[in-house]
Parts: structure tokens; sequence; C-alpha cells
């Protein structure tokens, strides 16, 4: 198995927004815990959730990349306790959800949320055919802003799209 961490390019390029205030980073399904490893390493304290079969699949297959994040628990956790979170990152989970999970879960986020914190988002691009699995930059956008967050940078590549949030102040 290689230990070798790709993180997403959003993560990579936006790590000092994430990390720039003091706090805890929430990496919402955090398959491989590739970003929480690197966040961490650049010297964040990162609270990664999955669902319980990719936890069972992560813990077995890259202990050290779980004993290395201050934290690596189940979704649920999320609603039991009043963590409050001063940025999150969500790659690659909004394109294999339902719309309506999708808004759930930008809700679950944004509740755990201090005001100003930064959310970074990939996903899939949608390119020429409609994909129930990909997004438009604007699809995104609407679907991101409608849970009170403010974009604040977007980025693409040829099926990818990246986009930099703010929560905005109440
Ligand atoms: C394609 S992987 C992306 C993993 C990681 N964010 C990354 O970029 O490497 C999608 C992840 O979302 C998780 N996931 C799916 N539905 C979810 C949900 N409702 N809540 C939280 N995580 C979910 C999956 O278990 C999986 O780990």
């Amino acid at each position: 198995m290689s230990n070798v961490i790709i993180p997403a390019r959003s993560v990579v390029r936006w790590a000092s927004h994430l990390l720039k205030r003091p706090g805890v980073v929430l990496d919402y399904g955090a398959g491989n815990l590739r970003n929480a490893v690197y966040l961490t390493n650049r010297g964040g304290t990162v609270w990664a959730v999955d669902l319980p079969w990719q936890l069972a699949r992560t813990t077995e297959k890259f202990s050290s990349r779980v004993g290395a994040v201050a934290h690596y628990g189940l979704v649920e956790e999320l609603n039991e306790s009043s963590m409050c979170f001063s940025g999150a990152v969500c790659t690659y989970v909004l394109n294999i959800l339902s719309p309506l999970e999708q808004l759930m879960v930008l809700g679950l986020i944004q509740k755990r949320l201090i005001p100003g914190a930064c959310l970074c988002v990939e996903v899939s691009r949608q390119t020429t055919k409609k994909c129930r699995n990909s997004f438009t930059s604007n699809a995104l956008m609407d679907l991101v802003t409608s849970a009170g967050f403010k974009l604040e940078q977007a980025w693409a590549g040829s099926n990818w799209l990246a986009h930099r949030y703010v929560l905005e102040k109440i």
C-alpha cells in the first residue's frame, strides 16, 4: 500500500485560509484521510468524519494516518457534540449525494462552523453532457450559498471545480 499522500488541489491551494484561524478544521467525508493528514502536517488540528464502512476501511488500510490526525470518527458525532470548527473541507463528497443529502450535509457543516470560517469544496465538473454526479460552477455556487456561505474564489480544471467560501457573519 503506497504511503504517498496527494491531497485535493483545493486543500493545498487554500490551506492557509483553512488554517488562518485558531481552532479545529473539519474534514467532512474524509475518505482515506489525505486532506486531514496534509492539514495536520501543516500544523492544523483536524477532525475527520465519515460513514462507518469508510472508517473501517481507512482504519484497516491506513492506520498510521488515523493515528496522525487529532480525531477520526463518525458523521453522527457531529449531531451529538457541540463542537465548533474554524474551517472545513468537503472534497468529492457533494457529487456523490442526492440533492436532499447535499442540503443536509451543508446544513450540518454550516451549523458547526464559526462565522467567518473558510469552507473549501471540490467536486467533479459537469462538462458537455448533464451528469448526475457533477456540477457546473453556477450550480455548485447556488447550492453552497443557499446554506449561508459566500463564494470567495472559484477555480476549475477540465473535469473538476474548486470553490472557496466563507461563512457569512450573522
Ligand atoms: C470520493 S470519496 C472522497 C473522500 C475525500 N474527501 C477525498 O477527497 O479524498 C467520498 C467520501 O464521502 C463519504 N460520504 C458519502 N456519503 C457521505 C455522507 N452522507 N456523509 C459523510 N460522508 C459521506 C464516503 O464514505 C467517502 O469517504
